[in-house]
């Protein structure tokens, strides 16, 4: 932290990503009112649009003000056509890069299904989808596995061969993200909210693959030395995808290596009223940066018709993170307010957008939530 406050960058990104970023910032703005902003907010381009524009994903000058901030706000990624010329996604620098480049090993991404709001899952049977019965947070692996830039292309006379993806489980990588998870799970406050019980369920494909086994055995090593006191579970890949849909209330803390996580993070969603309201935070030692998760839906651009709640999850969990880095109260109330305020409009249902059946535009959905910021004492 500066002097200033905590330098915050802002990459608005592609798409959507500009419309809800704007909201967020409303939010902050309203937060920070009467002297309470110890935040500096500052913009940045990049992108895939701004690829093909400029030939660049982002210019160096911006990147490095991402690795300087106290903390990284991402919009999303993604614009149609914009591909490097290895076939990689252009604007992949900003989160996939940056992923990487501050050693952000914990996507952490919360599952939480507010009261008010909706989703398409028929509830006819035991109101189990019901938000009492909701409430985990997926830990996902963040920086090896299939995302592990090992990967090569065979072409005999312009014809291609043969293609490899490498999935790669260090040790060290396995090892901290396992014990982020077990932390989190002593500090969640509530446990599953079948039994209250606190408990971390590993999710692997270990019948079958060799670096899975090593995921479970990190697991099962780490939570037995360190964290006797939470319950470890276990679930293959393939029966957790009907399990989660099942039974989510069995659930509190799930970690998964990467590709998995990427997986059922989204699966999860569902749960929560869909993409609209996912959110993501990608944590290191020294870094983090925040995101909506659900990209850049190129098609609803421009029209102020996005949810923007992935976005304030985003901003309420970049509070907090800074606030609990700092030993910084003031911060912790922050996202304390914000929380409260998100709730409170959901419930009351006055800021539903298309993915929730209503009609409210992305941008007063923002100010739905700013007004409820100002009604919650700082
Ligand atoms: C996510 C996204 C990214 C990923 C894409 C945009 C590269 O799907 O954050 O979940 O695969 O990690
Ligand atoms: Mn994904």
């Amino acid at each position: 932290m500066r002097s200033a406050g905590y330098e915050v960058a802002l990459f608005p990104g592609d798409g959507t990503g500009p419309e809800v970023l704007r909201e967020g910032r409303k939010v902050l703005d309203a937060l920070g009112e009467g002297d309470r902003a110890p935040w500096h907010l500052t913009e940045y381009a990049g992108g895939g649009r701004y690829y093909l524009e400029t030939g660049r994903e982002v210019e160096p000058e911006a990147l490095a003000a991402a690795h300087a901030a106290d903390a990284i706000l991402l919009g999303a990624v993604g614009w149609p056509g914009a591909t490097l010329p290895n076939g990689d996604l252009a604007g992949g620098a900003l989160v996939l890069g940056l992923r990487q480049s501050l050693d952000l090993y914990a996507n952490v991404r919360p599952c939480r299904l507010y009261e008010g709001v909706t989703h398409r899952i028929s509830n006819a049977y035991q109101n189990v989808w019901a938000p009492k019965n909701v409430d985990m947070v997926i830990i996902r692996e963040n920086t090896e596995d299939l995302y592990a830039p090992l990967r090569g292309r065979l072409k005999r006379a312009d014809e291609t061969e043969l293609t490899v993806d490498t999935r790669v489980i260090t040790r060290k990588g396995a090892e901290r993200v396992i014990r982020y998870a077990f932390e989190l799970a002593e500090r969640r406050p509530k446990g599953a909210p079948a039994d209250g019980v606190k408990r971390v369920t590993c999710v692997d494909k270990s019948n079958v693959m060799e670096g899975c086994r090593f995921f479970r055995e990190t697991f099962d090593r780490i939570g037995q030395a360190e964290f006797p006191g939470i319950e470890r579970d276990y679930a293959y890949v393939d029966a957790f995808t009907q399990w989660i849909i099942r039974q989510p209330e069995q659930y509190d803390v799930v970690v998964a290596t990467n590709m998995m996580g990427d997986i059922i993070t989204d699966l999860a969603s569902v749960l929560q009223g869909g993409m609209g309201f996912a959110a993501g935070g990608n944590i290191g030692s020294n870094h983090a940066m925040f995101e909506p998760v659900h990209g850049s839906a190129p098609k609803h651009a421009g029209q102020n018709v996005v949810n923007p709640f992935a976005t304030f999850g985003a901003v309420e969990m970049l509070l907090r993170w800074l606030g609990e880095r700092h030993g910084d109260a003031k911060m912790v109330g922050q996202a304390d307010r914000l929380e409260r305020a998100i709730a409170s409009v959901l419930k009351a249902g006055t800021a539903r957008t298309y993915d929730q059946g209503g009609k409210v535009p992305t941008s007063e959905a923002g100010d739905r939530v700013a007004e409820a910021v100002r009604g919650i004492a700082a």
